[in-house]
């Protein structure tokens, strides 16, 4: 690469490190002291005394509700928790081994034909968008995985709450109180996070006055990958590839010699350890003992202390980050693997849709600039020209001007 380019690449912040591209009260993160709030409390406060769906009220309204507002706010939810018709018949068309966030992209996008209000962007209209979606994250990926195993789709309880009705559509039986929990917990500490991909995506795609469906699609096609919300996921294929708590050590050296990346482990912002691993390691530890599975959550912890000891990931500040014990947490739950960053999304969605109202309020197009580094000129060969040779010619004259510039 030519020494200027190079200079310009230095010069632009790669992955858009430390840029800040867009003002938020929901959630703040300090990298440096691990700390997390929701609209100023610590997600250890949260996490200690507060449920998912009143977290979702607080994230979207700013202020904790009265028991009055909660118990009308949770009726209002469980009133739109039904699968629409067009829903349920397109869950049906699905392969049995089609991915979970593929289904749940593409759901959610169908959803949007289904609302007669799909392109009003007022507050009031994206409210009410905001809560039919979280109402309905956990009805379409529950009635998918029933689907895909030839069962009835089971019709959600009232009477439970958000997590609890999630477990009991996933299998249709009364659900295990410690799984309940640990579901609703995890719901809790993923509600929000910042300008996280996902969430800088959503709000990129509002900023076009696109409605609030588009831009959950896309974040939900940023969650998918391997870096942001597939790494739970990877977490677990990590643990089964690992198999037994006597081959850590070999696994980990192998891993490090072959320079291959730890799931769960590292953070763009954090340079410490995250603070909704610290919540989930010791769920994740709970829950072990409780499912009678404790040595998948030893497997866990000897794999961090080996990294959290190595100068690879000490000269790097790099620690567990939340999807870390999020897998051993969800196993734990009894979800199935391919379904773990659907669960990241079902909790997830509150904080797109908060982010998503607060961008609609005070929208302006997202729009920056990218610095050139290509040709400044090449000619436009006609086609009956354009030999293997000729296009050789014209690329090495590009590469020799460029390197000489
Ligand atoms: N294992 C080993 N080395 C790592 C890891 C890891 N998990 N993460 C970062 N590094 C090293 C990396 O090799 C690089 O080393 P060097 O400076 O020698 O090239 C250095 O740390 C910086 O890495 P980076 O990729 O430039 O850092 P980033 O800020 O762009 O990436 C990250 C952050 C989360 C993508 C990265 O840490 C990672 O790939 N972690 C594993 C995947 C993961 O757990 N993702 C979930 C992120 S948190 C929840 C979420 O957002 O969904």
């Amino acid at each position: 690469m030519p020494d200027k380019d190079a200079a310009v690449i230095a010069a632009v912040a790669k992955g858009l490190e430390g840029v800040i591209a867009a003002a938020t009260s929901i959630s703040s993160i300090d990298g440096t002291a691990g700390r997390l709030t929701y609209r100023g409390i610590p997600i250890e406060e949260l996490a200690a005394n507060s449920f998912y769906e009143e977290v979702a009220y607080f994230l979207w309204n700013g202020q904790l509700p009265t028991q009055v507002q909660l118990d009308q706010f949770m009726a209002n939810l469980v009133s739109m928790r039904t699968l629409p018709d067009n829903i349920v018949a397109a869950l049906k068309l699905f392969p049995a081994n089609s991915s979970g966030m593929d289904m749940l992209r593409t759901v959610i996008s169908l959803l949007s034909v289904s609302d007669p209000d799909e392109e009003n962007n007022s507050q009031e209209s994206n409210r009410r968008k905001a809560l039919r979606l979280m109402a309905l994250f956990p009805s379409i990926i529950a009635g998918f995985h029933r689907v895909r195993n030839g069962l009835e789709i089971v019709p959600p309880d009232p009477v439970l709450g958000h997590a609890a009705n999630f477990l009991y559509m996933l299998t249709g039986e009364k659900p295990d109180p410690v799984k309940v929990k640990g579901i609703d917990l995890y719901l809790v500490l993923l509600a929000d996070h910042g300008l996280n991909a996902s969430t800088f995506t959503a709000r990129v795609i509002a900023g076009t006055e696109a409605d609030m469906y588009a831009a959950v699609t896309g974040a939900l096609g940023a969650l998918k990958g391997p870096l942001h919300g597939g790494a739970n996921q990877g977490v677990m294929d990590m643990l089964d590839e690992v198999g037994s708590l006597d081959h850590v050590d070999a696994w980990f050296d192998a891993t490090m010699a072959g320079q291959r990346r730890i799931m769960g482990i590292g953070h763009r912002v954090y340079k410490t350890e995250d603070p909704r691993a610290r919540v989930l390691r010791r769920v994740s530890d709970e829950m072990g003992y409780a499912v009678g599975k404790h040595d998948l959550h030893e497997m866990a912890l000897r794999i961090e202390q080996r990294a959290l000891s190595h100068p690879h990931f000490v000269e790097r500040k790099l620690a567990p980050n939340v999807d870390y014990y999020s897998a051993t947490v969800l196993y734990y739950a009894g979800i199935p693997l391919d379904l773990f960053t659907t669960i990241f999304a079902m909790s997830r969605i509150v904080g797109w849709t908060a982010h998503l109202i607060e961008q609609y309020a005070d929208n302006r197009l997202i729009r920056p600039r990218a610095q050139y580094i290509g040709p400044d000129y090449q000619p436009y060969i006609p086609v009956a020209e354009r030999t293997v040779e000729k296009l050789a010619e014209v690329a090495q004259s590009l590469h020799m001007s460029m390197s000489q510039s």
